[in-house]
């Protein structure tokens, strides 16, 4: 497999007046087309100055970031932009979905910034809901929508430009343990059957333990970079969640 990700010494100072923050320090980072990373580490520790940069979003201030082999320190803010338009699909916390819009429409969206022809991109749009389990409900807008479909709405649309790489920051921070576990099952499929790389931050234990590869990050520095050879089965929990009854929130005595 090839490297997607390679941070040779990377660093990010961010000046705060006359202060300056070592936000993120000798980053060596590489990760193979396929892995599936997950990032933790306390708040203000990095992980979202690393993600910025692997995003493309942000440039380091030293070191060597490169993505899928090309550059990106030394790119123009315009050629980063197009790196991550071709080879970056975001997933966030708050879905940021557009309201009164389809789901379809929202999936659609990033093909009409392509130029797509209206049928092809529809059509498109359409199978990769399907893929994400949400066929039957491609003309519900976000309200519409319970947290988790709005979740598996964003991850098609992070999909439908065929992205090597998906980043996800707190992707399951919004929603419950069950339904956290079937957006993990997602993503465990997708990265099994497409190969998609995934980088993810968390907070959650439980959601690190999905990854197969945990990076953890503390004042600025990576602490320690892990292989899990077991990863969570987050399909399996969601399955046996299923099984269970729904717990009660009756109180014996209760008003
Ligand atoms: N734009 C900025 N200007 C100045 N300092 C910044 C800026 N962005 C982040 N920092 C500082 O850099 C450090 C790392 O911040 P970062 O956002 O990467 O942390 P984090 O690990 O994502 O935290 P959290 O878990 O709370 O999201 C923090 O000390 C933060 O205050
Ligand atoms: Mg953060």
């Amino acid at each position: 497999m090839e490297p997607i990700i390679e941070m040779v010494g990377v660093e990010k100072d961010y000046a705060s007046g006359p202060v300056v923050v070592r936000a993120l320090i000798d980053a060596h980072i590489t990760v193979n087309e396929g892995e599936f990373v997950a990032i933790v580490g306390p708040s203000g520790s990095g992980k979202s100055t690393l993600m910025n940069i692997i995003g493309c979003l942000d440039r380091p201030s030293r070191g060597t970031y490169r993505l899928a082999g090309y550059d990106v320190g030394s790119r123009s803010n315009n050629a980063r932009a197009v790196l991550r338009n071709r080879l970056i699909g975001f997933v966030f916390q708050g879905f940021n979905l557009l309201p009164r819009t389809t789901a379809l429409e929202n999936v659609e969206l990033p093909l009409v910034y392509r130029g797509q022809r209206a049928k092809h991109r529809r059509a498109h749009a359409r199978a990769v809901l399907a893929q994400v389990g949400l066929a039957d409900r491609v003309d519900h807008t976000p309200n519409q929508l319970s947290g988790g479909q709005q979740q598996r709405v964003a991850i098609a649309r992070a999909l439908v430009t065929d992205p090597p790489l998906l980043l996800a920051d707190e992707p399951t921070g919004n929603l419950d343990t069950r339904t956290s576990d079937e957006i993990l099952a997602l993503l465990q499929r997708l990265n099994r059957e497409r190969s998609l790389t995934i980088v993810l931050v968390t907070h959650e234990s439980d959601v690190a333990l999905c990854a197969s590869r945990v990076i953890t990050m503390r004042d600025g520095h990576v602490r320690s970079d892990v292989r899990q050879s077991s990863p969570r089965d987050a399909g399996e929990a969601a399955a046996r969640a299923q099984s269970e009854p729904e717990p009660t929130s009756a109180r014996p005595g209760g008003e």
